[in-house]
């Protein structure tokens, strides 16, 4: 039997496009492997809007997108005045998948609104957006819990590596006593880059001609996204309740280049860690801060644009994961990854 799970795509940015790329792709596997359509009925970027409950094509929202339209422009259902906030406040699907930008110095909005809204209205979550998951990380759990629907976030920690999936499905019946993690791609490449020989200029304009440095590089190199992305492990895979402002964090910016060829030499590398160590008597220690290691540890092995996280337990062992992720195709791929397993028993 086939089953339709209608979804709002909200968000039509790196991720969010190559999902709908994702969804022509695999479209035929995942009717014929698990019995799932899915159907874009609705999709929103920071223009607008379209809906159609027969469902869009998710090419043409991909080729619009991708041309530097917006989803307003989508023929016959497009819609300027419509918003995102409109569609998931008032429009019918099974999920939402939130893929807007993080927006923390806005308190995590619009994101975190939107993914309220829909699970108040009793739709399931599926979200990268690593901002309403730091800021409002039970809230969201117990509205989720209340109203009988579930919220994945896979994408939030390390890109398309299932660092999340692990931690709270494969370690059940452990307590983790301490997660290691370099969860950020940026600053472990212009690590790389400084390593190999290039300053710091160079290996900023590198980064940025790549992709992976944002117009305001502070979020990644002063480590505010490796310590946002510790929080939410921390809060999932420890059971913690922990905050932002529990992260003693440094970045990378006060590394220089002596300091990392230096290290190169003594056949170590700099990673910037972030650390959570549970304490005896409750809580953990959470850290972020640039970090010499030799070049055998689990994580010291990462080459210029991998992550990884190691997860340290009283039953299971040490176990680590990494992903090599040189495009945000496999970022964009956790959405579906979050999907099959809401769906799929
Ligand atoms: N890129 C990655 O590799 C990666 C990896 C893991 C997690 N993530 C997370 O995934 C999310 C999306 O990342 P991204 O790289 O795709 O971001 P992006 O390229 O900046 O795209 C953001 C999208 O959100 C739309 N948007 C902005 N404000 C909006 C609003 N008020 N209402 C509706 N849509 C709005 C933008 O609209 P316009 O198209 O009109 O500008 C754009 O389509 C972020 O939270 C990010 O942290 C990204």
């Amino acid at each position: 039997m086939t089953q339709d799970i209608r979804i709002l795509l909200v968000g039509l940015g790196n991720l969010g496009r190559r999902f709908c790329d994702i969804l022509v792709e695999k479209g035929p596997q995942l009717e014929a492997e698990f019995g799932l359509r899915l159907p874009v009925v609705g999709a929103a970027d920071s223009r607008g809007s379209a809906y159609d409950e027969k469902g869009l094509d998710p090419a043409q929202l991909s080729a619009i997108k991708e041309a530097g339209g917006t989803v307003a422009d989508y023929p016959d259902v497009g819609s300027a005045t419509e918003t995102g906030g409109d569609l998931v406040a008032h429009r019918d699907a099974d999920i939402l998948c939130e893929a807007s930008p993080v927006n923390l110095n806005q308190g995590a909005e619009p994101g975190l609104t939107y993914i309220r809204t829909a699970l108040k209205r009793g739709m399931h979550v599926v979200t990268p957006n690593k901002g309403p998951l730091v800021v409002a990380y039970r809230e969201l759990h117990d509205l989720a819990e209340q109203h009988g629907v579930q919220l994945r976030f896979d994408g939030t920690v390390a890109g398309g590596l299932p660092a999340i999936n692990l931690g709270m499905r494969d370690l059940r019946g452990a307590t983790v006593d301490c997660i290691e993690a370099v969860p950020n791609l940026t600053t472990g490449f212009i690590l790389e880059l400084l390593g190999d020989g290039l300053s710091w200029e160079e290996a900023r304009e590198r980064a940025r001609e790549e992709g992976s440095l944002e117009a305001d590089p502070s979020f990644d190199l002063d480590g505010w996204d490796a310590a946002v992305k510790l929080v939410i492990l921390v809060n999932a895979v420890m059971g913690i309740p922990a905050k932002l402002a529990d992260v003693d964090r440094t970045g990378i910016t006060g590394l220089s280049q002596d300091t990392v060829l230096e290290a190169r030499k003594a056949g170590r590398v700099y990673k910037l860690l972030a650390t959570a160590e549970r304490r005896a008597n409750g809580g953990a220690d959470l850290r972020v801060a640039p970090t010499m290691m030799p070049t055998d540890h689990l994580l010291g092995r990462l080459g210029r644009k991998q992550m990884g996280v190691v997860y340290h337990t009283d039953i299971y062992g040490t176990i680590m994961a990494a992903i090599d992720e040189p495009t945000p195709v496999p970022s964009a791929a956790t959405m579906l990854r979050d999907i099959i397993d809401i769906f799929v028993r």
